[in-house]
């Protein structure tokens, strides 16, 4: 018997719906590699606040534009915690970027067209040998149109922004619920109106609600898509 045929998976959905886990957990399962593009968002975020081309919250765009070839981003493996973490320009931005002073100015970068441009190559480049699961916004529709699964996640607002107030509850944030559900339906909207590769469904996706099913429910519809799809490749 050969070897199972790699694919590549993407995960496409809005903000708090559990795409990170379920990508995770399929890389996990398939010794596939996990790769978040919002890290990636939030890594050129980071640059433009620590490089002072945001003033009065407005984007130095073309500031911006005429160092975009001096931001480097990568990722590497860190053994302490196994986790992947981003690297800006060679610094280990991983803590850094989940911040809420990133959170909210990275919609100032991501619809800029030739950010965009230079971080969808970035992410074709990783994906080129297969085996690669990716979440984001556009993965389905914009990096990946060829991908062999594509999963798009969604979940009613009030039950993300209900798991999104618990997990920052948890973490000893105070927040008020009603402003996190305010920041989620900003950001749904902000990402599904902007004019570069918005947030949509590819045709050929698969769609899971996950308002009502746990993470395993999850995991197991999700696997069986996959699986289907491996099967059908390998007999190819
Ligand atoms: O998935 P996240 O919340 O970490 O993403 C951070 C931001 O980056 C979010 O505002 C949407 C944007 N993003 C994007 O425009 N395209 C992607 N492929 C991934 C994220």
């Amino acid at each position: 018997m050969g070897a199972a045929p790699l694919i590549n998976i993407a995960v496409d959905g809005f903000s708090s719906c559990g795409k990170s886990t379920l990508a995770k957990q399929l890389a996990q399962r398939l010794g596939y590699t996990y790769i978040d593009s919002g890290a990636m968002y939030r890594a050129v975020a980071l640059y433009v606040i620590e490089n002072g081309l945001v003033h009065d919250g407005r984007l130095d765009r073309e500031g911006l534009l005429s160092r975009l070839d001096a931001i480097r981003i990568q990722f590497t493996h860190d053994p302490g915690t196994g986790r992947s973490t981003t690297l800006l320009n060679g610094r280990n931005v991983e803590r850094r970027i989940r911040g809420m002073d990133v959170s909210r100015h990275v919609t100032l970068v991501s619809p800029v067209p030739e950010v965009r441009a230079k971080l969808v190559r970035l992410q074709q480049e990783m994906g080129r040998g297969k085996g690669v699961v990716m979440d984001g916004r556009d993965i389905g529709t914009v990096v990946f149109p060829d991908a062999e699964v594509k999963l798009y996640m969604t979940a009613r607002p009030e039950v993300r922004a209900r798991r999104r107030y618990d997990e920052l509850k948890a973490r000893g944030v105070e927040v008020d619920y009603a402003s996190v559900l305010e920041n989620i339906e900003r950001r749904d909207e902000d990402d599904t109106k902007r004019a570069a590769d918005p947030l949509i469904k590819a045709p050929d996706a698969v769609e899971i609600d996950n308002s009502d099913i746990d993470r395993e429910q999850q995991f197991d519809l999700a696997m069986k898509v996959v699986s289907g799809v491996l099967a059908k490749v390998g007999m190819e």
